[in-house]
């Protein structure tokens, strides 16, 4: 059995790889940091010898990095918090990776792209337009420094009672409310859910793999037009999701509107991405949850 420690394992997509990784192969442990969990390790990224004594006492064989400052607006108006959480915490990591020579997989964002053409594959060049897409940046540059790595891209991440806080949780419960929800029409991505995201992670992870993954869904769709789609899927109004041009929303970071590429994990792990459809099939039964 192999030791796998999942810093951030009270989140969206932690709480997935902690449902999703298999455990006749793999011994999990995870963490938190706001959110008390029993039998989950406190630990606060920034805090480096924290992290030093959690790596001496757990020994991880691999370590899953999905804690960060994953606010984008936030990031762009607390920059200083920015880098203490994305690029100094990270570090920590990276150091205590290095040390315990522990495997370490990242995750990052497509918004280390500038969405100046419509896809991206893993090669292609960074040129982040946020202050967020920085600290993902610089963070994935420290992870390059271990030789035994994974970093994994992901785009628009959504899911059903793992968090509270992703984008189709809060409009499904607007909707349920009778309140109208804007979404933006000219920013597009190929969103995934953090289930499917989790099963990608641990299908990696068996076969060994290192390098740089990119991981969405099959389908480029603007952030409307998918809002839209997932309430018609739930028999929610979808009446009350207003179109609106991304500038209308005044946000602080500016955004790329760009798809992740995945033929090398589908061609890798001989998988086959989901559309928005067929990923709100597979999660459906979680609905209640919400
Ligand atoms: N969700 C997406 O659409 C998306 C897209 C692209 C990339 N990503 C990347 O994927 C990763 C996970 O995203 P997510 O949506 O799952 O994030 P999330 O739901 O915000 O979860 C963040 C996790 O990190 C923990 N955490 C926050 N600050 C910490 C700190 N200073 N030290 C230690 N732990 C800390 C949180 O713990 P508590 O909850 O206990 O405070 C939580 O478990 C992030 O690196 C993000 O950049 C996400």
């Amino acid at each position: 059995m192999k030791k796998v420690l999942v810093i951030g394992a009270t989140g969206l997509i932690g709480s997935a790889l902690i449902n999703k990784l298999d455990d006749s192969r793999f011994s999990v442990l995870g963490t938190y940091m706001t959110h008390k969990k029993k039998g989950y390790e406190h630990l606060s990224i920034s805090d480096r010898n924290s992290v030093f004594s959690l790596f001496d006492k757990i020994r991880p064989d691999i370590a899953i990095l999905t804690a960060a400052f994953s606010y984008v607006d936030g990031c762009e108006t607390n920059k200083e918090l920015a880098n203490r959480i994305n690029i100094k915490g990270t570090r920590n990591v990276v150091d205590a990776c290095g040390k315990y020579k522990t495997k370490l997989v990242f995750t990052s964002s497509y918004y280390v792209f500038d969405g100046s053409k419509r896809w991206y594959a893993e090669k292609d060049k960074q040129n982040p337009l946020n202050y967020y897409g920085i600290t993902k940046m610089k963070g994935e540059e420290l992870v390059k420094q271990l030789g035994y790595y994974l970093i994994v891209r992901l785009t628009n991440v959504f899911d059903f009672g793992l968090d509270e806080k992703n984008f189709v949780v809060r409009m499904v419960r607007s909707l349920r409310y009778g309140n109208e929800v804007k979404a933006p029409n000219d920013q597009y991505t190929n969103p995934i859910t953090a289930t499917n995201v989790a099963e990608l992670v641990n299908k990696l992870l068996l076969d060994n793999k290192v390098g740089i993954y990119h991981v969405g869904g099959s389908e480029y769709i603007n952030r409307y037009d998918f809002a839209v789609k997932v309430a018609k899927f739930l028999g929610l109004d979808y009446n009350l999701i207003n179109s609106v041009d991304t500038k209308d929303l005044f946000q602080k970071a500016k955004r790329p509107s760009c798809g992740l590429k995945t033929e090398k994990i589908q061609k890798e792990l001989n998988v086959k991405m989901l559309n928005v459809e067929g990923s709100l099939k597979l999660i459906k039964e979680r609905i209640g949850m919400i």
